[in-house]
């Protein structure tokens, strides 16, 4: 199945190119959702692992720091679009052009500053210090490099599409790793939902007309909470197997961050503040996993150490005690934190051609 979709792919790409394109470039912030090198390239050591097989086997062929078998949803935009992959920021030294954009995402970012974490005593468990308003300083940056008048930049950065997340999630995952009760974490939550609004408004400032805001997955359906939090109560979990508190905490974000969104439209009638619903463009492979491809379920992940979810905190994908499965094309669930490639494409397929991105994306200038 997969030799004639790429081949399709392939002949698409030659035929199409002269479409005129509706973005030019495109900037990204985030976590591991979304990073394409950085975390790697910040010599960060939390998790090394990403920089060796199995991660991007299945695509790439070799690792690059995505945190996947292979591409993720920012990739199969970048597809859609007719644009380049979205190069890390952080290769900027190893003289990578941006013209088409850059990604400033790294895994394990938070949303809050460090800072944060180390006043509440939690900071010694953050795998980067890289959180949102870093990145936004990144691209501050980079900015004086791409564009100089206002106008200048306006034009610019009007072809833009700009990603601002998924980010938030680790924030909460920092504090559940740590024993924090969804009512702890649930006060969290309004920080969260104003540090990611007010960069997305900083982003307008600068200049960003057209801007992608994720929320949150359904965590309750992840392979390391259901290991971390399983319950012997059958009633903790829905009848797909995910665990309700944390689906419903991850609504509850969502719901908020929604919310906040459609407050900042009017302030900010020029731009495109589009709702990416992570969570909706999943679910339907959640209620009906074989119905959409993945024939090993939703919950188990391809790569781990053993357990009823296949991941195992003391042999995580890649590390020893662990192995990949033979394919990762029929999982969801990747290395029991991220997906595969093909719950991305999955996720991205819903946001740029099925109702999960609002207001919608534009169509995509190559078929997808
Ligand atoms: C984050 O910053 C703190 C305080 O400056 C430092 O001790 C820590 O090593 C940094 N963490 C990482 C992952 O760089
Ligand atoms: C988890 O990994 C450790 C280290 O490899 C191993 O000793 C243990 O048996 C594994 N647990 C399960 C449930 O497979
Ligand atoms: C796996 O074990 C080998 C030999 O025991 C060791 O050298 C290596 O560092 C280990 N790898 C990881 C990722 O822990």
């Amino acid at each position: 199945m997969r030799i004639p979709f790429l081949l399709a792919f392939c002949f698409i790409r030659t035929v199409v190119s002269t479409s005129p394109q509706r973005y030019e470039s495109i900037f990204s912030f985030g976590d591991s959702l979304a990073d394409t090198g950085n975390f790697l390239l910040s010599g960060a050591l939390a998790f090394p692992v990403i920089g060796k097989l199995p991660y991007g086997e299945t695509f790439f062929g070799h690792a690059t720091g995505r945190c996947s078998d292979g591409r993720l949803v920012i990739d199969f935009i970048a597809e859609a679009y007719g644009l380049p992959y979205v190069p890390p920021y952080l290769a900027l030294a190893k003289g990578q052009k941006f013209q088409h954009g850059a990604n400033f995402a790294v895994a394990g970012a938070t949303a809050l500053d460090a800072k944060f974490f180390y006043d509440q005593k939690i900071g010694s468990i953050l795998w980067t210090n890289d959180s949102l308003s870093v990145q936004l300083g990144w691209f501050k940056k980079l900015k004086s490099t791409l564009c100089i008048t206002k106008q200048d930049c306006d034009n610019y950065f009007k072809k833009s599409l700009f990603l601002v997340g998924e980010i938030g999630g680790n924030d909460y995952n920092y504090g559940f790793f740590v024993g924090g009760s969804i009512k702890q974490l649930k006060l969290v939550v309004p920080l969260v939902v104003e540090a990611i609004t007010a960069a997305t408004s900083m982003l307008i400032e600068e200049g960003a007309v057209e801007l992608l805001v994720p929320g949150n997955m359904p965590i309750g359906c992840s392979a390391v909470y259901l290991t971390l939090f399983q319950s012997p109560n059958r009633a903790d979990y829905d009848q797909h197997g995910c665990l309700k508190a944390y689906n419903a905490f991850s609504k509850y974000h969502n719901a908020q961050l929604k919310l906040a969104l459609q407050k900042l439209r009017p302030k900010y009638p020029h731009a495109r503040i589009i709702y990416a619903d992570y969570y909706g463009a999943a679910k339907p492979s959640i209620h009906a996993p074989l119905h959409h491809g993945f024939s090993n379920g939703v919950l188990t992940a391809c790569c781990g150490g053993g357990g009823p979810y296949n991941f195992n905190n003391s042999a995580r994908c890649g590390h020893n005690g662990s192995k990949a499965c033979k394919d990762p094309s029929t999982y969801a669930n990747w290395d029991g934190v991220h997906l595969t490639q093909l719950a991305y494409r999955y996720i991205a397929m819903g946001l740029i051609n099925g109702p999960f991105s609002s207001p919608p994306l534009p169509s995509p200038t190559r078929l997808f």
